[in-house]
């Protein structure tokens, strides 16, 4: 058995004591890629955000790493390892793409990193600033910024707002790897079920801040198909 890098059990958060999301309990393990899935308004970001202690659980447990993680600072859980990629991609515009990764990193990152083998696109931005880069590659900036710290626990949210399908195959791909050759855990975010359970183990689709359904890509892909849990990540039915 892979050791467990993020166990959630029986959350409760929200915002000044309004639950938005109630008794959500999963785990993720080393190498191991969780999609969590569900249409607006579900609670994924704020299921992050709360793992991530940018917001104070109402109530339930949080073990990042082994160790109770509920309450702690995000920068204590972020020297254990930690990497949250937010949905505005936390970036500065006025830094090039080598002093992004260089900030992130805290050394140079040669050109030949093999995270940089695994998102060779960034090559010919090398020295451009972010501010001027497209959404797309900017999400490339942000995901290899993530990468280059090694993280143990890689959370991303809403990778593919706004990007075509085909530069989102090519990110996940990057993450895909990561979790396969270093032993990455990492929770997906995704609105979009079809895209994000390709490069995925397992999901969970939140629904009105529950769990609606939960299993291997493949189960919960074919149960999303069949119509259950109302949802298919493109369309919400009514
Ligand atoms: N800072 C906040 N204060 C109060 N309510 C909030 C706050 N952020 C989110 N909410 C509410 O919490 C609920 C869940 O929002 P959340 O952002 O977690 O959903 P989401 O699943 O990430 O949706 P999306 O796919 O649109 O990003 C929504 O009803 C939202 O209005
Ligand atoms: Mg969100």
């Amino acid at each position: 058995m892979s050791e467990k890098v993020l166990e959630v059990d029986s959350l409760v958060g929200g915002y000044r004591g309004v639950e938005v999301v109630r008794d959500v309990s999963f785990s993720v393990a080393e190498g191991e890629v969780v999609a969590l899935l569900g249409p607006n308004g579900a609670g994924k970001t704020t299921t992050l955000l709360t793992v991530a202690g940018l917001v104070r659980p109402i109530g339930g447990s949080v073990r990042v790493l082994g160790r109770a993680a509920g309450k702690e600072p995000t920068s204590r859980l972020a020297r254990r390892g930690m990497v949250m990629v937010p949905d505005d991609r936390g970036l500065f515009g006025e830094l090039s793409v080598a002093d992004t990764l260089r900030l992130a990193q805290r050394s140079r990152v040669r050109k030949n990193d093999d995270v940089v083998d695994l998102l060779p696109a960034l090559r010919p931005l090398w020295r451009r600033r972010v501010a001027l880069l497209s959404g797309g590659e900017q999400q490339m900036v942000a995901l290899a910024a993530a990468l280059v710290r090694r993280p143990r626990l890689l959370m991303l949210d809403e990778m593919s707002l706004g990007l075509a399908p085909q530069i989102v195959t090519g990110l996940l791909g990057a993450v895909r790897s990561m979790a396969d050759r270093d032993g990455t855990g990492v929770l997906l975010v995704e609105q979009h079920a079809r895209v994000a359970l390709g490069a995925s183990d397992r999901a969970i689709v939140l629904r009105h801040g529950e769990i609606a359904l939960e299993g291997d890509r493949h189960d919960v892909g074919s149960r999303l198909e069949a119509g259950e849990g109302s949802y298919l990540g493109d369309a919400v039915s009514p």
